[in-house]
């Protein structure tokens, strides 16, 4: 009783699609063959647990009835049952289940062939953070990346330093981005929404909180974010945010991040050319706000511990005038 409500809620809970994460919410063909075979392999081991149960709730009985060995007919209904729930079910279960898992959804759900993708791009990895590159376009933007609706893009996905894993539950399998090994994954989403990922592969102190948003827009929505993004810095007239960048400029920022069309050349930490188009910071650690940036540039360990990203020291005026400075990055 207690086990099967354990079950239900557990099921309930999976298919549930808070924040936009689950394998049984699938919103494209690769997730609904991944969601058809979970239920399928969910089927066969109801039916198998529920025979395993029912031979000992047999073999229980017989036991309590007679406290005697089988013999004679009783020793081959038992031999029996031995062989085909033992033998004939898992064989039978086990070689349709790979046919189906290993033949039909890995193939549905691998990277397009070359020259089958209508659009390519490239993730990597970093602890902890996911940089975007678009193919063909000057963008590079962090943790929330956009494609358009209905359209096969090929992903490349890379890592910086150590093993991470790429998983959009509701668009795609999981597929692990290895340093100095390239591997390829494509995404493919029938309607526009946001669909959310997670690193899912231990990763470092921050593993949990790497996750990403991948924002499927309309195609002349994505074109208009893209054009967007290729665009480097328009520099600050005046007021705080004038005063801002040069603060970004003359601390540690600027060694560590790129600001596209500035001297801001880093590459440790994200491109945060459009950063105040994101909705959120840290890789959907923090909402994208006043208040959370100016506690991020302040002390961004008491958020992240562990980060790469130490603390500036930066008084009042200088922590106002930069997170001014940022928050005009569209
Ligand atoms: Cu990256 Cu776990």
């Amino acid at each position: 009783m207690l086990a099967g409500l354990a079950l239900v809620l557990l099921i309930s809970g999976c298919g549930q699609s808070q924040g936009g994460q689950s394998t049984l919410h699938a919103e494209s063909d690769q997730s609904r063959k991944i969601m058809h075979l979970w239920w399928g392999m969910l089927a066969a081991a109801v039916v198998v647990f529920a025979g395993a149960i029912v031979l000992l709730a047999i073999a229980w009985k017989r036991r309590n009835r007679e406290g005697l060995p089988a013999v004679g007919k009783d020793e081959n209904v038992s031999t029996g049952l031995v062989v085909a729930f033992g033998i004939v079910v898992p064989v039978v279960c086990l070689i349709t289940l790979f046919f189906i898992a290993d033949i039909g959804v890995v193939n549905a759900t691998s990277a397009p062939k070359p020259g089958q993708a209508q659009m390519k791009m490239t993730v990597v990895g970093h602890q902890w953070f996911w940089e975007v590159r678009y193919d063909g376009s000057q963008a590079v933007t962090a943790n929330e990346l956009h494609i358009p609706a209905r359209t096969s893009v090929n992903v490349r996905l890379l890592s910086a330093d150590v093993i991470h894993s790429f998983w959009v539950p509701e668009l795609n399998k999981k597929v692990d981005m290895l340093p100095g090994h390239p591997n390829n994954i494509e995404l493919y989403a029938d309607r526009p929404g946001v669909y959310r990922g997670q690193c899912a592969e231990f990763c470092g102190l921050q593993h949990a909180n790497m996750a990403m948003a991948v924002y499927v827009d309309t195609p002349a929505r994505f074109r208009a974010w893209l054009a967007n993004q290729a665009r480097p810095l328009a520099p600050p007239a005046a007021g705080d945010a004038r005063a801002g960048e040069n603060v970004f400029m003359t601390q540690q920022c600027a060694s560590c991040h790129t600001i596209r069309g500035t001297a801001a050349r880093g590459t440790i930490g994200p491109d945060l050319t459009h950063l105040a188009t994101r909705k959120t910071l840290a890789a959907l650690t923090i909402p994208n706000d006043r208040a959370n940036l100016t506690r991020w540039v302040a002390d961004p360990q008491s958020i992240k511990p562990g980060n790469k990203m130490p603390g500036l020291n930066l008084n009042a005026t200088q922590l106002r005038q930069v997170v001014s400075f940022l928050e005009g990055l569209r």
